[in-house]
């Protein structure tokens, strides 16, 4: 077996994030150096509390986990309680967590651990909005040359936005976060609406995990049928968009994707279009390709891979 990638993941669960989370602890291709907890679908109490509950789902007491920003760089927070429920993880009933949190702050912790580790070795898998990573490239812009890569659930074009027309979440709550990392020269991948929006719960799906006989299965199942009510209503279609998970599907089996190394621009200026990813995907402008952007996912795949690795869980 080769050695496997040394990952921080960056979270905002959020059900999709949980079952990304999962998806991860269930990979032995992934060293999981720890898990940092932001702002975005909830306040930062709860995300940071919600990334404990799904480590000690999956019995994983020993997975480090570190409180971040509790609000984006310069703009108010914008929370998806609506999405989410109150909690961010409304559907199963999932004990208060009782392992702890770590006392560094998030920022410090990805400052400090890209700095000494090797070179390029770290990977960054962020889920929610980008204000740790921001925070992190502001307070010491030497770990731009360091990171190996990073890979994000953000932006959508083709698709369009989910919080306005332009914007998608993640990228509509932090922009400013989002243009620094963008902008930082490190290998990007995006992974938008336009790959997540093919990747639909559906019931048969959603009975695969039901049916398993560990507990983090059925867990899964009871996230899924919370979150996929307000999108099934949105779009009408049977099942909603598991957005976060693909963000480790792209690292684990990139052949379930089509992507194209293009330029990506972030939008800041206009409130009407703020957080809109500009994805030059034909090559109009002479700007420079800065990301890998992913447009489709083969969503059979992706479902096979989750319930294959969640099966191995607790
Ligand atoms: C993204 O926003 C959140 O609601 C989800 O967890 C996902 O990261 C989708 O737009
Ligand atoms: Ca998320």
């Amino acid at each position: 077996m080769t050695t496997p990638l040394p990952i921080i993941i960056d979270t905002d669960p959020g059900q999709d994030d949980a079952l990304a989370i999962l998806l991860a602890l269930a990979s032995p291709e992934f060293e999981i150096l720890g898990i940092t907890a932001v702002a975005g679908n909830v306040p930062l109490a709860l995300t940071e509390k919600n990334v404990r509950k799904i480590c000690e789902l999956a019995k994983r007491t020993d997975i480090k986990v570190f409180a971040g920003c509790s609000r984006p760089m310069l703009r108010k927070l914008v929370t998806a309680e609506y999405v989410h429920g109150k909690t961010g993880l409304d559907g199963p009933d999932l004990p208060e967590p009782t392992m702890p949190l770590q006392s560094q702050h998030a920022v410090d912790f990805i400052v400090e651990t890209i700095m000494s580790r090797p070179e390029k070795t770290v990977a960054l898998c962020t889920l929610g909005p980008l204000t740790n990573i921001g925070m992190a490239l502001a307070r010491e812009p030497r770990i731009a040359g360091r990171i190996k890569q990073i890979v994000s659930m953000g932006g959508g074009f083709f698709e369009g936005g989910n919080i306005t027309p332009a914007a998608e979440f993640n990228i509509y709550v932090d922009p400013h976060a989002a243009r620094l990392v963008c902008e930082a020269g490190i290998p990007l991948t995006l992974v938008p609406l336009d790959a997540t929006h093919q990747a639909l719960t559906s019931a048969k799906r959603i009975e695969r995990f039901r049916k398993m006989p560990n507990r983090s299965g059925p867990a899964c199942a009871a996230l899924l049928e919370y979150f996929e009510r307000f999108d099934e209503q949105k779009y009408g279609t049977d099942g909603g968009p598991l957005h976060d998970p693909c963000v480790m599907a792209w690292l684990l089996k990139p052949e379930l994707f089509v992507s194209r190394y293009v330029n990506l621009a972030i939008e800041c200026e206009s409130e009407l279009t703020m957080g809109m990813t500009l994805v030059d995907w034909w090559g109009m402008t002479k700007r420079p390709a800065n990301a890998t952007v992913c447009r489709s996912v083969d969503a059979e795949g992706l479902y096979a891979l989750l319930s294959e690795r969640i099966a191995k869980l607790p």
